[in-house]
């Protein structure tokens, strides 16, 4: 691997992004902390994961980069000229920041449809380019039909939103079920499961 510093876009927790032929490049990284065997493992699994689900959610509709698998460790994938919705959202008009919880509520819904449990949704795995909102960063997901893990994705969303939205986050939220159980036919009993994680969180 031949890289410019200048190419890297990040060195994440996982894996190095790096730009390449106008492309994007994740490679996911070896980690010291794990036995070596088990370290290939997870770093096979999560590639495979990942190509497989951005290609699945893309089919669903949702905007998603389109992706190949170009190595064990690797997935290549277009690059999304936007804004992280993390660092871009806060500083949006109100009307803004609406039609963003309503695309957010929306994307969700299309997943879950899908039966795609996407594993880490985050502002940080959002890209806003223009009026399309990209997902991103499926390594942790998977491919689920069970309410409780669609509430269960659905509550780190919450939580996301939470901390890292503070001020707007009451009002994000609402925008983004609204939208969820609209477009989603089975949003009421997951929702409904989403109340009972937060009273388990809430007694603990
Ligand atoms: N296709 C893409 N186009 C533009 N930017 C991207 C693309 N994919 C990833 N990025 C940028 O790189 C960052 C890290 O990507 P990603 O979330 O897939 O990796 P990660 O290893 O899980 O990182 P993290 O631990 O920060 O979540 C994203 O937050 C985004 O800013
Ligand atoms: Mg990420």
């Amino acid at each position: 691997m031949h890289l410019n510093k200048s190419d890297i876009i990040q060195r994440g927790a996982e894996a190095v992004l790096y730009r390449q032929d106008g492309r994007l490049v994740k490679e996911r990284v070896s980690k010291s902390y794990r036995i070596p065997q088990l370290d290939e493992e997870i770093r096979k699994r999560r590639t495979k994961t990942e190509a497989r689900l951005m290609e699945k959610a893309r089919r669903s509709g949702v905007f998603v980069p389109k992706s190949e698998m170009t190595g064990k460790y690797t997935i290549t994938m277009d690059y999304i000229d936007g804004a992280k919705l993390k660092d871009a959202l806060n500083g949006m008009k109100p009307r803004e920041q609406k039609e963003v919880a309503e695309k957010i509520g929306a994307v969700v819904a299309a997943l879950h449809a899908a039966g795609i449990v996407h594993g880490d949704l985050t502002t940080s795995n959002m890209i806003l380019k223009g009026k399309e909102l990209y997902v991103i960063d499926f390594g942790l997901g998977k491919t689920s039909h069970k309410v409780e893990d669609k509430a269960t994705d659905l509550f780190l969303l919450y939580e996301a939103i939470i901390s890292a939205h503070y001020g707007i986050s009451e009002e994000m939220w609402k925008n983004i079920i609204n939208i969820y159980m609209q477009k989603y036919s089975t949003a009421s009993e997951v929702m409904q499961r989403f109340e009972k994680i937060g009273k388990r969180r809430r007694y603990k």
